[in-house]
């Protein structure tokens, strides 16, 4: 929270009361030069108030609400996280259309109109997923990198809302109106394209990688876990903190060569997760009972991604393998997160 009358970054961030919120709202917090208006449709409870300058609660695909905010606050950069993840938007899949797609659309075009008004380009950066990818069978047993432009199939609604967001964002970020304006386009879009993401201090919910994150709690907290894919599952995976601090980068550097950048650590089965966290937990206790439908969704994912045109554009570093990233920072964060419960 900052006391400076008027900083000149000031953030719009949707999906506050999320794991990434949690995360980017403490990460900007110290941050004199930036103020955070954060938005969600729950309240982000106490945690995040300390870390934020403004909260509204309110829908993103209320127009009315957003230009209201957009406009009040002359918002220069949007940080747009509210999203329905893949499992829960199986369940509901117009609904996911509506935030995932409708919201994103709403934001872009709210943020063109306020670009467009006070004559400077609007920052807009949104995670997308691996879960734009569809790998086939023959193409999942090949295992290995997938890059940016491979696979693009996916077969969950929250997939092919993601791979349109990046589509739409390309259009606002670098073609908009080409046919009628001679100006740079309105938004200066970025977007991550995030594997499975493990936060120690806060549970996920609603997502399909969330067999590590579930069973890394339940180590922490002592109960066995079933875990609702088999043992060879494996798909890519970043720490919160990699997650913060690669979207902060993205954010921060100057100009970017593309709109899209993936981004992970390393890759590691369901089996070989359970394999570290033993040496942590003993007593850790996994079976596997695999769901057929989320079994499904999980192996259209690419086992790891192709992260070389971020190290290059922008100097993503990788920052932990598995066993580090449990020793620096998933265990210590999560016995804490346990030991005060
Ligand atoms: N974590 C997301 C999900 O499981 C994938 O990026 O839906």
């Amino acid at each position: 929270m900052h006391l400076m009358s008027s900083p000149s970054r000031r953030i719009l961030l949707t999906g506050a009361a999320g794991e990434i919120g949690h995360g980017l709202a403490r990460a900007l917090a110290d941050d004199p030069d930036v103020k955070v208006i954060a938005v969600d449709l729950r309240d982000p409870g106490k945690s995040i108030r300390k870390d934020i300058d403004e909260l509204h609660m309110g829908d993103i695909c209320d127009r009315g609400f957003v230009d209201h905010i957009v406009t009040m606050h002359e918002i220069t950069e949007i940080v747009h996280l509210a999203a329905l993840l893949s499992t829960r938007a199986e369940h509901v899949p117009e609904k996911a259309h509506e935030v995932n797609v409708d919201g994103t659309f709403n934001l872009l075009r709210i943020a063109a109109e306020q670009a467009q008004s006070f004559g400077r380009v609007v920052k807009f950066t949104v995670p997308s997923s691996i879960a734009v990818y569809g790998l086939s069978p023959q193409e999942k047993a090949l295992g290995g990198k997938v890059g940016l432009d491979e696979c693009l199939r996916p077969v969950t609604m929250y997939g092919a809302n993601k791979l349109y967001c990046e589509a739409l964002g390309r259009y606002y970020g670098r073609h908009y109106r080409s046919l009628t304006s001679d100006g740079p386009p309105p938004i200066d879009f970025r977007c991550l394209r995030l594997p499975g993401v493990l936060a120690a201090e806060t549970k996920p919910t609603g997502g399909t990688s969330d067999f590590v994150p579930e069973m890394i709690h339940a180590a922490a907290s002592g109960q066995p876990y079933e875990c609702f894919v088999t043992a060879d599952t494996r798909i890519p995976w970043m720490t919160m903190p990699e997650c913060v601090e690669a979207t902060l980068q993205l954010l921060q550097a100057d100009s970017v060569a593309q709109c899209v950048y993936n981004v992970a650590s390393f890759s590691a089965s369901a089996g070989e997760v359970e394999a570290a966290l033993k040496a942590h937990f003993p007593d850790l206790q996994v079976t596997y009972v695999p769901h057929e439908g989320r079994q499904a969704m999980v192996h259209t994912w690419p086992d790891d991604v192709d992260v070389s045109d971020a190290v290059r554009d922008w100097g993503y570093t990788p920052r932990w393998t598995l066993q580090q990233a449990l020793e620096d920072y998933i265990v210590p964060a999560v016995r804490r997160q346990y030991a005060s419960t």
